[in-house]
């Protein structure tokens, strides 16, 4: 039996959760898996319940669990507190303890929704892109950072500061994800930085050269982020691994997910050194505007639960049964709101979800 221990936050969080399991409680019944979750409270759900967003219990049983399946954190009516107790605040630093430096954000886009795609047909086609972004470090987590006070020009002022710092040590072991990555793939890894300017960019790729000499069979090129901001939605196809920092993953991961039709549609998995346990979530937010209505897309967080099947547990024929399923589901019509085009079937969420549920079967 494995344990699975389910982090409950914010907004539309409960309803893409329950999606996620039961499409794997339909694929435990057809590959005689067992699962057992466990639920926690986290972000704002957590700050009701017990005045923090992230209680010591839910450190506790993440940590004691095989794996781990987070929905999303985070509301407005959150803004106004201080930034140790925002919801936020839970999820850099379950990723903290978790010790989860790696986080892989696949851009793969499933030919039924190149029309939900905002980039033309010929242009976001065969996208197919794997995103390896550093999760513990970069301004996310640098110190010195914080809100003081300086004079200047005699007045005085407020200065806010963060600190992007990355040492080798950090770097050596994200970069040696990505080629393993790159090796399953088209064998190419394209570190993005902002080596023209940043010094930490320098290092960062000082050091992914000297790992690359151990990985002769991949291809290793370099861009700058604004560049490839631009390259992302003009030829998105030149793209194999993408591997970058925290604040850099974060924005081209948002960016590159429309591509693909919707934020709705893309998972991650996060992984450690093995020590501790990998925990998976969908790329989008809480999204409290649309919670509660039945009509969000719960496809990233049930990709997110094929991502658990394939990366902690080894499954991976379970891992692709959900995939196809998903594409049986987009090739039969059957659309969320999010991606839904003029003639497609609208769908809610648990229904959409019923419909792949029942696609579930033996590869
Ligand atoms: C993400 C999110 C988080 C991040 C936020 C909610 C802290 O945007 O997982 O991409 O910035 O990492
Ligand atoms: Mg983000």
């Amino acid at each position: 039996m494995k344990n699975i221990a389910v982090l409950e936050g914010d907004g539309i969080s409960d309803e893409v959760l329950s999606s996620a399991i039961k499409v794997l409680d339909s694929v435990s019944k057809t590959y005689n898996l067992d699962f057992k979750y466990n639920y926690y409270p986290i972000g704002g759900r957590a700050y009701e319940l017990s005045g923090v967003p992230l209680p010591d219990n839910t450190v506790q049983g993440a940590l004691e669990s095989d794996a781990v399946l987070l929905g999303a954190v985070g509301d407005w009516k959150y803004d106004s507190l201080e930034p140790h107790l925002r919801p936020e605040k839970a999820l850099l630093g379950i990723r903290k303890k978790l010790n989860l430096f790696a986080n892989l954000r696949p851009v793969k886009i499933f030919d039924e929704l190149l029309f939900s795609s905002p980039l033309k047909e010929e242009i976001a086609k065969n996208t197919d892109i794997m995103i390896v972004r550093e999760l513990t470090g970069d301004v996310y987590f640098g110190e010195p950072r914080g809100i003081t006070t300086e004079v200047i020009e005699g007045k005085k002022v407020r200065v806010g500061f963060n600190n992007m710092i990355y040492n080798e040590l950090e770097i050596e072991r994200i970069a040696h994800v990505a080629f393993k990555s790159a090796l399953k793939r088209r064998k190419k890894v394209c570190l993005v930085d902002k080596a023209n300017v940043l010094d930490v960019s320098r290092l960062f790729r000082e050091v992914t050269l000297e790992v690359s000499k151990q990985y002769k069979d991949v291809e290793l090129s370099f861009m700058y982020v604004d560049n490839c901001a631009m390259q992302l939605v003009s030829n998105p196809r030149q793209f194999d691994v993408i591997l970058t920092g925290n604040i850099f993953g974060d924005i081209l991961s948002d960016e590159a997910s429309t591509i693909c039709g919707s934020l709705g549609m893309l998972p991650s998995a996060s992984l450690s050194d093995s020590k501790t346990p990998f925990m998976y979530e969908p790329i989008h937010g809480s999204a409290p505007d649309i919670a509660g209505k039945n009509i969000v897309n719960p496809i990233a967080a049930i990709l997110s639960g094929a991502m658990m099947l394939e990366y902690s547990f080894n499954q991976t024929k379970a891992s692709q049964s959900i995939y196809n399923a998903v594409k049986e589901v987009l090739k039969e019509g059957y659309r969320t709101k999010d991606i839904y085009q003029q003639n497609d079937k609208l769908v809610s969420t648990t229904q959409i979800t019923d419909l792949i549920v029942n696609r579930i079967k033996v590869e």
